[in-house]
């Protein structure tokens, strides 16, 4: 191991320090009769759920539940509002705005830049190669002592690959701030997770999320795995009731239903295969990149002529075509058979003249 890596050093000094909000609940753990701290509502709720209640702040049983699924003790878990919000929370945790940096591998999921942007950190760009790979190497190369945090997405979006592992293993070797691996699309490859190597590298952090395989995108509910030093830092700068209550129910039942969630999963990976099939051997397509995710990187020789057309048809895909390393490309996520079906008879049907000029 050839870095120094020490959290203390990487976490902005203020933050160290910060005492966070302790609301009444966080103060008294004892059996409560009434609860008259919290400026709640003792009727009920308008809707007549149990809704007037403040939640659980850190979600102590979906963690117990989590725990054995993943693999890893609840005090290496934190839950935000989507990963989107350990993602913000990772970067206001470590970086100074104006001062420090991150490192992204473009083409990749854009959240990174947004979150860095909105903070006034600077980004540092360094190109995924041509086959979609971490040159690691130029990635060493680009840190500085200014850089906080290095961000891979693995299954990458939007190119759908796997990183090799050997890279992200010399990169979180050598580099003495926090490696992220966002692992949004795990459920969709064969790779194992790098969760089973938090223990072994105190800088990893690995985010997953529930809006993917376990099709809960609209309760917005993302997991970040670390170190307990860590996740203690993200609970203690978070909203403090960041994952609301019916959220919370959902997640619960939901975390019930794993066979389901795998039975989708398979669907998802027979269709993927049927819809790459069909799609080659329409003439408009040019490439399908491999992918371990549920979505395709297709390149067509019109990239914008077809996208323009799918929207006159309300099929709506994800337009990448001036992405650098994806240009001429457009992102369609896998959709049910019958959507998949209805998409390759529109795609049948185009005509280069019904581009928009
Ligand atoms: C790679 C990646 N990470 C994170 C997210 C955000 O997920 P969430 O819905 O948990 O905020 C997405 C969403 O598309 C994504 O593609």
């Amino acid at each position: 191991m050839n870095n120094s890596f020490d959290l203390t050093k990487i976490l902005r000094p203020h933050i160290l320090t910060l005492a966070p909000y302790s609301s009444a609940r966080d103060e008294y753990t004892g059996h409560v009769g009434i609860f008259l701290d919290a400026n709640e509502n003792p009727y009920g709720s308008v809707t007549g759920e149990n809704y007037n209640r403040y939640p659980d702040p850190y979600q102590a049983e979906i963690k117990q539940k989590l725990s054995p699924i993943k693999q890893v003790s609840p005090d290496r878990i934190f839950l935000g509002n989507g990963s989107d919000e350990p993602i913000d929370l990772l970067t206001r945790a470590t970086c100074t705005p104006g001062h420090d940096h991150v490192i992204i591998l473009p083409p990749t999921y854009g959240m990174y830049e947004v979150s860095a942007s909105i903070h006034d950190v600077k980004i540092d760009k360094v190109s995924l190669t041509n086959d979609y790979q971490i040159d690691t190497e130029a990635v060493l190369n680009a840190v500085t002592p200014q850089t906080k945090i290095i961000w891979i997405c693995s299954p990458n979006n939007p190119t759908g690959n796997v990183m090799q592992y050997d890279a992200i293993q010399t990169i979180l070797e050598n580099f003495s701030g926090l490696v992220v691996v966002d692992e949004a699309y795990i459920d969709f490859t064969d790779e194992p997770s790098w969760i089973q190597h938090l223990d072994k590298y105190p800088n990893l952090v690995v985010l997953q999320t529930f809006s993917k395989a376990w099709g809960l995108a609209g309760i917005r509910v993302g997991m970040c795995f670390a170190s307990p030093e860590l996740i203690r830092i993200l609970n203690k700068i978070k909203p403090p009731y960041n994952i609301s209550l019916p959220a919370q129910q959902a997640l619960l039942e939901g975390l019930n239903g794993i066979e389901k969630k795998d039975k989708m999963v398979a669907d998802i990976l027979e269709q993927r295969d049927v819809l790459a099939e069909k799609l080659q051997s329409l003439p408009i397509v040019v490439k399908i990149h491999p992918t371990d995710a549920n979505f395709l990187l297709v390149q067509f020789e019109d990239a914008k002529g077809v996208m323009d057309y799918l929207i006159r048809e309300t099929i709506i895909v994800r337009d990448r075509s001036r992405v650098h390393l994806c240009e001429g490309c457009l992102r369609i996520t896998i959709g049910t058979k019958e959507e998949n079906e209805v998409l390759i008879e529109s795609l049948k049907k185009f005509q280069p003249q019904n581009v928009i000029v």
